[in-house]
This record gives C-alpha cells, structure tokens and sequence, in this order.
C-alpha cells in the first residue's frame, strides 16, 4: 500500500512542488493549505490531489485535520512542515503581531503537526519528518527577525525530535532553500532581489522542483539513516 504524506502549504510555490513529487513518487498525498481557496482548487483540478484547508498555526485544527486525512487516506507516514509566512519589517518597525504570526505559523506549525502525528509513527514504528527552513534561518537576513528566528528554531526543533525519534524510526530533517522562484520571494521588492540574486554564485533563483527532489529523496524507506540533519539548496549563496 502506498505510503501518506501530508505537505502543508501544500498546494503553491515549493510546498505545491513537493506534493506532486510525493505524488510522482508513488504517495498518496494530502495537500494542507491554510487560505486561498482558488489557488487550492486550480491545484486540485490540476493534480487531482486531495486539499484540506485548516490553520497551521492552531492546535484543534490541525487535530481535526489530521484526523480527517486519517479518516480519508489513513495514518501518516511522512509529514512535510513546509507551511511559512513573512512580515517583513525591520525591528524597530515591527510589531508584537508580526512577530506572533511568523512564529506561530512557521514555528509552532512545526509542534502542532508533529504532536498530531507523532504517538502514530511510534506507535508503527516508522515515520518521516521533513521541515522545511530558509537559509535566512541560518544565516540571518536584514528585516526577518521574526522569519530568521523561527527558521533557525525549525533547526533545533529538528534535531531534538530527531534524537526522539530515532530508535522508532522516525527520522527528522531540515532543508533549508535559498532564494526560489515563488510567490514569496516574487514580493521582496525588485532592486532588494537583484542584490540578492547578485550574490548567488549559481547565478539565478532555485525552482521549487529543485527542493521537491531532495524531499522525496528524505522520505524514502531506505533513507533511514538520514537523521537530524539539515540540507542547504541555496546555488551557494551561504555555505558553511
Ligand atoms: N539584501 C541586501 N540588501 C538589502 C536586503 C537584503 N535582503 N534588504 C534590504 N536591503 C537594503 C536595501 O536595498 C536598501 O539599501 P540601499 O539603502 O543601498 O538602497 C537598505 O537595505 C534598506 O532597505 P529599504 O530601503 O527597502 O528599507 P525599508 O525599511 O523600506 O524596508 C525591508 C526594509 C522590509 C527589509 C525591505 O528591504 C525588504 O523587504 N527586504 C527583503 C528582505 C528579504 O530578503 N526577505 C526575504 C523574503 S523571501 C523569503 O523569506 C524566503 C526564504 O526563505 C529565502
């Protein structure tokens, strides 16, 4: 039987890339999503993958969610945190919602759906968590305060689990992507990018297909031995 796994912000920009290579790779897939319904229902029609709306950054939501898509498909094998959201302004700008919203749906997104699949893949002994950062999580980035830490606590967060996980083989991974051609980086504002993109040796923003492959890779059986680690797709832009 196939293997399910669940991508939040499933169904655009690099969380719509991972949900049709799962797909592609023999998973049945439940794409979460969190609010366009018009964006989700051109994904669906497309790729004929299943949507399910609920708020990430909300506990009983996210219980109903996964119990719906246990409900629907069955338990879940592979969890994919890809769900994010910027506010970006520099600190002495921000406000307290700004910072709350980034870390609640970046951040705590991570504890909600993991605790809602978490006793399952014990309890099955097999499991694969894969949360997706930014390489502004590692390396920091000039009006992300919010973003940067909430990406770099995606980090510890992954390695903490990972050390839970592993003797049930549940296995926990970070990648973190660099600049790619979504709808997110689209938005930072076009003379910021170009000095951006400046600085990228490959020479050019990722494809988000270039993320979906190594989270395919991450969520295979014989990737077992792959625990807590993070993995930089950047075209080089931060290396260390
Ligand atoms: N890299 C390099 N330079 C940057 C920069 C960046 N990321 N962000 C801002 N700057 C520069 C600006 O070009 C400007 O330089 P000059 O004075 O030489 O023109 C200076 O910093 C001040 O910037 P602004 O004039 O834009 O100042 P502001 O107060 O109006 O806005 C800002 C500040 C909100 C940070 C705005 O510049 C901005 O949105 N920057 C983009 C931040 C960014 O990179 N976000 C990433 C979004 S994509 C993402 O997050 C996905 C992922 O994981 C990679």
């Amino acid at each position: 039987m196939a293997r399910i796994a669940v991508v939040t912000g499933g169904t655009r920009g690099i969380g719509g890339a991972i949900s049709v290579a799962l797909k592609d790779a023999g998973y049945a897939v439940a794409a979460n999503y969190g609010g366009n319904d018009v964006a989700a229902q051109a994904f669906r029609e497309e790729t004929g993958i299943p949507t399910y709306k609920f708020d990430v950054a909300d506990l009983a939501a996210c219980e109903a969610g996964i119990k719906k898509i246990t409900e629907d498909l069955g338990p879940v094998d592979v969890l994919v945190n890809n769900a994010g959201i910027t506010r970006d302004v520099t600190l002495h700008r921000m406000t307290a919602e700004q910072w709350m919203e980034v870390m609640q749906t970046n951040l705590t997104s991570c504890f909600n759906m993991s605790r809602c699949v978490i006793e399952s893949m014990r309890g099955r002994g097999f499991g694969r968590i894969i949360n997706i950062g930014s390489i502004n999580g590692q390396a920091g980035q000039l009006g992300q305060t919010n973003y940067s830490a909430a990406k770099c606590g995606m980090q510890g967060f992954t390695k903490a689990l990972a050390l839970e996980g592993a003797a049930k083989g549940i296995t926990v991974n970070c990648i973190a992507p660099g600049y790619i051609s979504t709808d997110m980086v689209r938005a930072v504002p076009a003379p910021v990018l170009e000095k951006i993109v400046a600085r990228i040796p490959v020479g050019r923003l990722g494809e988000p297909e270039e993320v979906a492959r190594a989270v395919v890779f991450l969520a295979a059986d014989e990737a077992g031995f792959v625990t807590g680690s993070t993995l930089s797709i950047n075209g080089g832009q931060h290396i260390y």
